[in-house]
């Protein structure tokens, strides 16, 4: 990596989680089924993976199936698991190949047993990579994902610790997220890491994310390196951390 190919200034994100929102809109803007417009977030989220190996991003998180999403028109349900599943067939070599650690963080109930095995495999498969932890969050909600952390601790009869309940989430295998991005215009979380998220720095942009570029992705790499981040402390504190 050279210097011309880095953002302006400062550090590069660790974990960069992402709300990949504005798929349908995307679509009907083209007059499209808004399946179209998934199987196009499909495309933006190739880019961005390979951007993000590009500008030595470590984790990558992604929200592709929320916990509420169950609640769309069956056809478009029935799409997206397609879609995911057909992925898993496509692009899995890919990913293995360019060093990708695949993990699909998210509840196992609902989803049909080939597709979990699919996901179980692609997971073993990948498992040993380093370049890059790709976190696929699919049937997956900030809120589902405490509740069965703090379940797992009760049936263990662990204490109950910010360590511990930490430790038990589904994503306990990545840091938090540095920078949360969302694309399509809405200023929300929509349960997403809810947990990990305490202090995260936000991203919104109005782009939709079929239309996400490496582009608006510098953009948004440059916002962050332009943050202070104080956890707490002062302005004056974090400048001069031995003062
Ligand atoms: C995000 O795009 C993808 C999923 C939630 C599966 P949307 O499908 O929510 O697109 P909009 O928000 O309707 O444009
Ligand atoms: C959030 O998008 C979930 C994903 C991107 C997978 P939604 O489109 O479901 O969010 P809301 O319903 O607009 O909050
Ligand atoms: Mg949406």
């Amino acid at each position: 990596m050279n210097a011309t190919d880095q953002p302006a200034t400062g550090v590069v994100p660790a974990h960069v989680a992402i709300v990949m929102d504005g798929n349908g809109r995307w679509a009907r803007q083209r007059l499209l089924p808004r399946v179209a417009g998934h199987r196009a977030g499909m495309e933006a989220l190739r880019r961005t993976l390979t951007h993000a190996v590009r500008r030595g991003v470590r984790v990558l998180t992604v929200f592709a199936f929320s916990s509420e999403n169950w609640a769309r028109p069956p056809d478009e349900v029935a799409a997206i698991l397609r879609l995911l599943g057909q992925a898993l067939i496509d692009e899995v070599p890919r990913l293995h190949e360019a060093g990708v650690r695949l993990r699909v963080v998210g509840a196992r109930e609902g989803l049909e047993p080939a597709l979990v095995d699919g996901i179980a495999e692609a997971e073993r498969r990948t498992a040993a990579n380093t370049a890059l932890t790709l976190n696929v969050c699919f049937n997956y909600g900030g809120r589902w994902d405490i509740v069965q952390a703090a379940r797992r601790l009760a049936e263990t009869g662990a204490p109950i610790t910010e360590r511990t309940l930490a430790e038990a989430l589904a994503l306990a295998h990545v840091p938090d997220p540095d920078l949360v991005i969302r694309t399509g215009g809405e200023q929300r979380i929509s349960n997403f890491v809810l947990w990990q998220l305490a202090y995260s720095e936000l991203f919104f942009t109005d782009c939709l994310w079929p239309a996400f570029d490496e582009a608006e992705f510098d953009r948004a790499l440059a916002a962050y390196a332009r943050r202070q981040r104080r956890f707490g402390r002062t302005p004056e504190q974090v400048a001069a951390p031995a003062a």
